[in-house]
């Protein structure tokens, strides 16, 4: 079986599609340890993109987020979101951490409006309730809008926090290993309720993972970073057909891809 498919640096399917996020020679050294976390990072986000980005702990991945969420300065260099450079925290930017980070003294609902309410009032949260109910029926909590955080599930609360993120329409989705302290199963489902929900919403997103396999069903494109400076060394183009399929994780072509990244990340490596 070739991997010239999934090898070459030939532009992904998304690539003729109106750049979104334009990264460029950035650089960050925190100053409390003098530490360089990134290096000369160089990156274009495509309109309907989905990339990840791999590699081992401490390379720089959250750090990247970071900047790109307008969460962290930049020491040198540029990020421009829809030709605006990010210089602070944004509601074209949703955002998605590992843990689901729900108020438990509110609902469902509430917490789903809650970036709304924090930045445009009660009165504007009040106008995106129909909004908030189609993105719980969305990812099937349809009947879950009115109960507090505690009576849902580990993957139900990830579903909320991912309406949550949504509420405001960003342009780009950014998420920190936002499934990784779910059940493999939950994962799974989580994984194509993402493709589906990015689908519809055309959205533009930016996934870190430990998780290969979830790398690689998921992306059009893969950036391998290496540590000591965190830099990108290499990108790595996903030919899956979409949309993608459970099924597809068994199919030889899908473990050449994820053999192939193991072994781009040599001994650090991963799961
Ligand atoms: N606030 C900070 N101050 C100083 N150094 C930091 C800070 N945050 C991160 N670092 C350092 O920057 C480097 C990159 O950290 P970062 O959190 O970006 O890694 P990561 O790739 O997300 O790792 P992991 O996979 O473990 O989440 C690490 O060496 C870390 O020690
Ligand atoms: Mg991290």
């Amino acid at each position: 079986m070739t991997m010239e498919g999934a090898m070459t640096l030939t532009e992904g399917p998304a690539a003729h599609a109106r750049p979104v996020y334009q990264i460029d020679r950035l650089s960050k050294t925190y100053a409390r340890n003098s530490l360089t976390a990134l290096t000369d990072v160089k990156l274009t986000l495509h309109k309907g993109e989905f990339v990840s980005v791999v590699g081992s702990s401490g390379c720089g991945k959250s750090t990247l987020l970071k900047i790109m969420a307008g969460l962290l300065p930049p020491t040198k260099g540029r990020v421009v979101l829809e030709g605006r450079p990010v210089t602070g925290p944004r509601d074209d930017i949703g955002m998605m951490f590992q843990q689901a980070t729900l108020l438990p003294w509110k609902t469902t609902l509430q917490n789903v409006l809650l970036p709304i309410e924090m930045r445009q009032g009660r009165s504007a949260a009040k106008a995106a309730i129909p909004r908030a109910l189609d993105l719980l029926q969305l990812v099937g909590l349809g009947d879950f809008a009115n109960v507090f955080p505690g009576e849902l599930s580990g993957g139900m609360a990830q579903r909320a926090s991912i309406c949550r993120m949504l509420i405001s329409n960003p342009a780009v989705l950014l998420l920190d290993e936002p499934f990784s302290a779910l059940d493999e199963l939950t994962r799974d489902f989580m994984n194509m309720e993402l493709q589906r929900i990015c689908a519809e919403q055309q959205a533009t997103a930016f996934l870190v993972t430990h998780s290969l396999a979830e790398a690689v069903i998921l992306s059009d494109r893969i950036l391998v970073m290496k540590p000591r400076p965190g830099r990108i060394v290499e990108e790595i183009v996903i030919d899956l057909p979409r949309p993608r399929t459970l099924e597809m994780v068994n199919t030889p072509h899908f473990g050449d891809i994820v053999a192939h990244i193991r072994d781009l990340l040599g001994k650090e490596a991963f799961q």
